[in-house]
């Protein structure tokens, strides 16, 4: 077989390059676009708090005070971002996370003041999972045997999502990776006539070493790993029927988690459902590009925006990242 290109006597036939010249042209052939409107910002609030609190690993990244909260809420919006993504750090635990379906939880307190204060400019959204509080860390309530108990801990989602609804949380996101645990909040949110909230499945999250930051973020107490109900690194195709299964039990919208580490993923659960198909860049992520750029060893807008586009260019239709409100400044700017 020839493999040399084809040429015009000694000239290259075929030339690239030629769509690359200018600005101008460069943005007629770009294929991905990275806007405000396809960012959702993740942001922590803890329970007791009298001012916020940096977070070592997550440089720029803090826990919240209810107030500040509701500050950075407003700049989300008036940055453009679409959504916040919400999470409670409360001041007691215990077994079985009562704090979480507490109407007076943090959680659900926090949802209620954001909402009030952005109306429909951002879309609230609510982190439904009982790893922040539980005293012993697991997303799920325990078997007597300490085994994470599945179908237990699905009757503990079934009233966190109510009272998540209940507080105003438009968009529910089911982190905890039980089984059935879509058409279990999809079911009770209908019974209850909140047919107008979305569930959102974070269908294909893996156990990942990249969440560590997260873990101080949210004061985690977690001793040992999630490995018997987040998926397995090595496993593609598991991804894909996690995500096919989210869909078919209702799903609004369905989560590749991490992004960075699982384009791949990311893709092919794109080409494999209908419903938009979001990615998480995680705290990880984050804290990788900001301690590069503080050593000086990457520029750190332009890796943090190439981080983006290409978690675009694999698949996404929205990124929930940390750096939303600053990256949409940015994209807004030009
Ligand atoms: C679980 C949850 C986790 C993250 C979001 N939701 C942690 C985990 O699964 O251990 C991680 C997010 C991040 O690392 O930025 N409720």
């Amino acid at each position: 077989m020839n493999r040399r290109p084809p040429l015009n006597g000694s000239f290259p036939a075929v030339r690239p390059r030629r769509l690359r010249q200018t600005p101008v042209l460069r943005g007629l052939a770009r294929e991905t676009d990275l806007l405000p409107r396809h960012l959702v910002l993740p942001a922590f609030v803890r329970e007791g708090l009298s001012a916020p609190a940096p977070i070592g690993s997550m440089p720029g990244v803090v826990q919240h005070t209810l107030d500040s909260l509701r500050r950075a809420a407003a700049e989300a919006a008036e940055a453009g971002v679409s959504g916040i993504m919400l999470f409670g750090v409360p001041a007691v635990r215990d077994a079985r996370g009562s704090g979480a379906d507490d109407p007076d939880g943090i959680l659900n307190v926090a949802t209620a003041a954001v909402a009030a204060e952005v109306g429909d400019a951002l879309v609230v959204q609510t982190d439904l999972c009982l790893d922040e509080f539980t005293d012993h860390g697991h997303c799920g309530v325990l078997a007597a045997d300490g085994t994470v108990d599945n179908d237990a801990t699905l009757e503990r989602y079934v009233a966190m999502g109510l009272a998540q609804a209940r507080a105003g949380s438009r968009v529910l996101g089911l982190s905890g990776m039980m089984d059935g645990q879509v058409a279990a909040v999809r079911e009770a949110l209908d019974g209850e006539g909140f047919t107008d909230t979305l569930v959102l499945g974070y269908a294909a999250k893996y156990a990942s070493a990249f969440y560590g930051p997260f873990r101080e973020a949210v004061d985690s107490q977690l001793q040992g790993d999630r490995r018997t109900y987040q998926l397995d690194p090595g496993n593609r195709r598991e991804g894909v029927r996690e995500a096919l299964l989210d869909e078919a039990e209702g799903a609004d919208i369905v989560m590749v988690k991490p992004a960075m580490a699982f384009l791949d993923v990311l893709r092919e659960v794109r080409d494999a459902v209908s419903v938009p198909v979001w990615a998480y860049q995680i705290s990880g992520e984050y804290a990788m590009i900001e301690a590069a750029a503080a050593n000086g060893w990457i520029d750190r807008r332009a890796a943090v925006q190439e981080s983006l586009l290409s978690i675009r260019r694999a698949g996404a239709d929205a990124v929930l990242t940390y750096w939303a409100t600053e990256a949409a400044g940015w994209l807004r700017a030009g």
